[in-house]
């Protein structure tokens, strides 16, 4: 290949460059000469609408030529002279945030990543590979870019991998999974961030000159605070519909750092991946180091494009059985919280069952016998039933659900110890903690060490124990409520900097493990809420538990953030006691999820029965739409006093629209909410429908309106009623 020939010249105007302080931009330097023709020709990653263009220079070095839409002609990508490095490493030229940086056995912290070859195939009609090669001259270091491409979805998955034949390990200390750049007159970052019992929260701000990192440092419960999905708008503000926008989101359950780097000339640079702090990763000879996938998509029509598009991906790919239909239930955790016996969940039982749920889940306290569950200060790790609250064991309920007709699930939270536990009598060596110091309890539990494969084994042989030993368990909520402090494993020995990563790999291992002999059980992903929601844990879970809080009001907003990145069938919404609003309020707001219910059914009145065996009955008519639908934000609740939202089927024939009004003014009603995503042709006939029993629609609809009418003049839905939520029903009708 001639540009190896032209190698050593080129080292020697790097150098030159270098010393004379012309400046190390080599890379972008090297954009501005005129007439420049790449080494290979535009190496096309695309989509239907889609593309990312790379091309290798004769300089041996990969390029980026082009991240946005996809162009007609794909002879004209290697035309745009803006460029930038595909994935820079660091210890040479680079000046800024690197992807990549590692040292040599012999301590030489540089890494200069070649060309060497790619390769693009068709893994099925809708999804394609290509890997491009790239490698050290010096040092026998290769790095693999990988991107899988889902061409209806337009989403592309990219991940790397590091692999090296010196003879001493090589040390890896930053690992990116992707470097993705943009061009742009400006940068609008959504991110999405919270704590406990108020996760997911949008916030938007305009990138400035210099680097913004989101990231997690907890180890477990590790998207509590931040979570690994943004948003980046180009040249404006974010909006639901205008302008472009990537999207993106992070498969992993631990650490990840998401930067952001606006450079000196403008453009700006976005690295995602694994967090690397204090994650010094030893890669010995021949081992390779796999990054977790990054996920993301383009749109040339805002957000609400963006995040429909990562949603298919996710109904389609992403997560665990995206299109099987999932269950609704009744969870007994703030019905009865530890305090319950058989005659308190019989009744429950017997009560789900009556509503028409699909599901009992029993939640924690169950177990523990030399120390019961009675509250969280005890008995984690100890898996065995409580013979006092539940004398004939848990093959007793779950028959009791069988004969009502439904199902059984039960909590669980297999990677914690309680000091108070007769599994931290046995094994102390399990968990995570410093040698010389105190352990640090949080809700009075430790961390077991998932990096230790005895812990792993464990772990595997409680849950498939428990499903073996109650074969009517249909369903497991996985919690993990607390995250990591006294970082460290008395397993891993000298390489406590592996930790972060290995217990995430270790947590992948049991799942994977656990997936195979129970490949379509299913499941909730639960860390106090949402500690542990990404699309890395959802391939192996059905759902998610998004918050602790499921107060009506606050689980709006909260419920408003997951929408950009996860299907509803996945965000588990449940009716509760939490909130002063009404029944149809709460059952509104957790139907426009997975709906489920967590409360003493008694408590209710006759009417508020009825009307949740009604909404029941309608969720499980219209499900398919709210779940497998296009999700249509048209009204925020960070904008105004009301959020509506409407589900469109892919027909386009069928369409739920939900709107709630949170504290309006007087004067804040009736306007028009121009609805989106219909066929304008269509005719639809619109109906409140999941109405109180005795009440009527205070709606003066008429009898239909086309797709064009209600998309360009729309209907007025909102009332100025606070706390008020009404449920439409948009069908086409057959026109003659
Ligand atoms: C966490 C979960 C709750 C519940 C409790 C039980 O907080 O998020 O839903 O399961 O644990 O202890």
């Amino acid at each position: 290949m001639s540009w190896i020939k032209r190698l050593p010249l080129l080292k020697n105007i790097v150098q030159y460059a270098f010393r004379c302080r012309l400046l190390g931009l080599i890379g972008l330097v090297w954009v501005n000469i005129p007439g420049y023709a790449g080494g290979t020709e535009p190496i096309v990653i695309a989509t239907d609408h889609v593309a990312l263009v790379y091309e290798a220079a004769d300089n041996g070095r990969l390029y980026q030529v082009h991240f946005g839409e996809r162009l007609d002609d794909q002879r004209e990508y290697g035309k745009n002279q803006w460029r930038r490095e595909a994935y820079i490493a660091s210890g040479l030229d680079n000046l800024l945030e690197p992807a990549i940086r590692v040292i040599h056995g012999d301590k030489n912290p540089s890494l200069e990543l070649l060309y060497v070859d790619h390769k693009t195939g068709a893994i099925d009609k809708n999804v394609g590979l290509t890997t491009i090669t790239l490698k050290d001259p010096v040092y026998d270091l290769y790095v693999k870019l990988n991107f899988k491409t889902f061409s209806s979805e337009n989403v592309i998955e990219t991940w790397t991998e590091i692999r090296h034949n010196e003879t001493s390990p090589v040390t890896l200390t930053a690992f990116a999974s992707s470097m993705l750049h943009l061009n742009a007159k400006s940068y609008w970052l959504t991110q999405f961030h919270g704590a406990w019992f108020g996760e997911m929260n949008v916030a938007e701000s305009k990138l400035t000159s210099g680097i913004k990192v989101i990231d997690s440092k907890l180890g477990t419960k590790a998207t509590i605070f931040q979570s690994p999905n943004f948003i980046i708008s180009l040249d404006n503000p974010g909006s639901e519909q205008y302008g472009q926008c990537i999207a993106g989101t992070l498969g992993w359950s631990g650490n990840f750092k998401l930067a952001f780097e606006q450079d000196e000339q403008n453009s700006l640079r976005i690295i995602s991946g694994i967090n690397s702090f204090a994650s010094d990763y030893q890669l010995r000879q021949g081992q390779t180091f796999q990054t977790p996938a990054f996920v993301f998509t383009f749109s040339n029509k805002g957000a609400g494009l963006a995040s429909r598009n990562l949603k298919r991906w996710g109904l389609n790919y992403g997560v665990l059985d995206g299109k099987r239909d999932r269950l609704t239930l009744l969870n007994n955790w703030e019905a009865t919280f530890f305090d319950f016996d058989e005659r308190k969940l019989t009744r429950l039982i017997s009560d789900a069952s009556q509503l028409g749920l699909d599901l009992f889940l029993l939640d924690d306290g169950w177990f523990g016998n030399k120390y019961p569950r009675d509250n969280d200060g005890s008995s984690l790790g100890d898996w065995e039933v409580n013979k006092k609250k539940l004398p004939h064991g848990l093959r007793y309920l779950s028959k009791e659900a069988s004969g009502k007709g439904i199902k059984f699930g039960i909590w669980i939270e297999p990677e914690m110890v309680n000091p108070k536990s007769e599994l931290y009598e046995k094994h102390p060596d399990w968990v995570l903690r410093l040698p010389n110091r105190k352990e640090d309890v949080s809700r009075n539990q430790l961390v077991l060490d998932l990096a230790n494969p005895e812990v792993q084994d464990f772990i595997y042989a409680t849950l498939t124990g428990l499903l073996q030993d109650n074969p009517g368990i249909g369903y497991i909520k996985w919690d993990c409520n607390r995250m990591m402090s006294s970082q460290y494993s008395p397993f891993l020995k000298d390489d406590q900097s592996h930790l972060f990563i290995e217990y995430a790999r270790g947590l992948y291992t049991l799942l994977e493990r656990f997936r195979k002999k129970y490949p379509s059980l299913p499941m909730m992903l639960c860390s106090s809420g949402g500690g542990r929601v990404d699309y890395g844990a959802l391939r192996y879970f059905t759902e998610f538990w998004p918050s602790d809080n499921t107060n009506a009001f606050d689980r709006i907003f909260i419920q408003w953030g997951y929408s950009f990145f996860f299907p509803a069938s996945t965000v588990c919404s449940h009716v509760t006691s939490a909130g002063n609003q009404s029944i149809k309020f709460k059952t509104d707001v957790a139907m426009s999820g997975k709906l489920g219910f967590d409360l003493m059914l008694d408590h209710l009145n006759d009417h508020e029965r009825l009307f949740c065996k009604n909404a029941i009955k309608e969720y499980k008519r219209i499900s398919d739409v709210i779940w497998y639908g296009d999700l249509f934000r048209l009204v925020s609740p960070y904008e105004t006093e009301h959020a509506v939202t409407l589900s469109v089927d892919s027909t386009k024939n069928h369409a739920i629209l939900f709107v709630y009004n949170l504290h309006p003014r007087h004067n804040d009603f009736n306007k028009a909410v121009r609805l989106e995503g219909l066929n304008a042709q269509t005719l639809y006939q619109v109906d409140e429908i999941n109405l109180f029993p005795g009440t009527k629609t205070q709606f003066a609809l008429s009898a239909t309106y086309s797709g064009d009418y209600l998309m360009k003049v729309g209907i007025p839905v909102t009332s100025n009623e606070p706390l008020s939520s009404h449920v439409f029903e948009l069908k086409s009708i057959k026109q003659e």
